[in-house]
């Protein structure tokens, strides 16, 4: 597995194993990764003759007031897991790399961004599309892997790459969590034992909203209704957003169609974490 710091080694890299007609797996990441991220490893390995796993901390995509610093940094770590799961290449920039001091371009996708995290985090979606676009020009990869964990960033790559007509297939990948329900996050490091356990507040208000659903619940105010008074009911979780929206175009619906997204942000403490379920009517029994 090589580690790879420039752009330059990494087009050479790349352009190499396209001559040879291997097929290229990326799958971006900002590091301190765990389950959630190998389960990515494991899907592009399963898929792809190459895997490259790129390991930055995008300074675009974190507000003024988030937690860019303070986000946990381990190459090493993150070194050893990647080969552990048989990764070619990590690609590791450093930030000037990525962007020199006349770095001006951005990309923005203007709609689906309005909503859920992008309107609590006006700023993120923007760094997300612009870092994602240049992974994807850097690596040249024929797929990528993103997890359902990031249930918008996951719809707003996936209409970047239609809109822009990208060459790259983008794989969503199930939430993977902790075994009491907690979705797998390099922010739980953050958590006091005592917000590990508030944590859970998430996961229950999901399972409570999904096993609605599944009852027959169709009323996007009731189900959202019901969700917000679990998580309130939690004394250290505020709740920053708890939505019912629709699946492709994120935007609030008032009754359950064939493809709804329940997506929720809250603090725990200071720590935001998200979750969310997909409800495909095909679902219904
Ligand atoms: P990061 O938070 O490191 O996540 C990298 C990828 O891992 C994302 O696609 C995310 O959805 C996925 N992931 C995280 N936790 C997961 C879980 N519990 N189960 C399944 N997948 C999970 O998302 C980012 O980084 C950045 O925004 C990035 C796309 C790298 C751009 O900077």
């Amino acid at each position: 597995m090589e580690l790879i710091e420039t752009v330059v080694r990494a087009k050479e890299v790349v352009a190499q194993w396209r001559e040879e007609g291997l097929t290229i797996g990326l799958v971006p990441t900002m590091g301190a990764l765990h389950e959630g991220h190998e389960s990515l490893m494991e899907t592009a390995r399963a898929q792809c003759d190459r895997v490259v796993v790129s390991v930055f901390v995008n300074p675009l995509q974190f507000g003024p007031n988030e937690d860019y610093d303070a986000y946990p940094r381990d190459i090493a770590r993150d070194a050893s897991i990647c080969e552990s799961h048989g990764v070619d290449a990590i690609f590791h920039p450093s930030v000037e790399e990525m962007y020199g001091p006349l770095f001006h371009t951005f990309v923005v996708e203007e709609v689906l961004t309005d909503t859920l995290c992008g309107a609590s985090r006006p700023v993120h979606f923007r760094g997300v599309c612009t870092v994602v676009t240049k992974l994807f020009n850097i690596v040249q990869p024929h797929k990528a892997f993103f997890g359902q964990k990031d249930a918008q960033q996951l719809a707003i790559i996936k209409r970047m790459v239609a809109d822009l007509n990208m060459n790259v297939s983008i794989v969503g990948c199930p939430i993977v969590r902790e075994a009491d329900g907690l979705a797998k996050s390099s922010r739980n490091s953050y958590l006091s034992p005592e917000e590990r356990q508030a944590a859970l507040v998430l996961s229950q208000a999901v399972a409570q909203g999904q096993e609605a659903v599944r009852a027959g619940e169709r009323d996007a105010a009731r189900l959202r209704q019901a969700m917000v008074a679990c998580i309130e009911a939690e004394p250290l979780a505020s709740i920053d957003y708890v939505e019912v929206v629709d699946g492709q175009t994120m935007q609030p619906v008032d009754t359950l169609g064939s493809s709804v997204l329940v997506a929720m942000a809250v603090f725990i403490g200071s720590t935001r974490l998200i979750d969310n379920f997909l409800w495909e009517e095909s679902e219904e029994a």
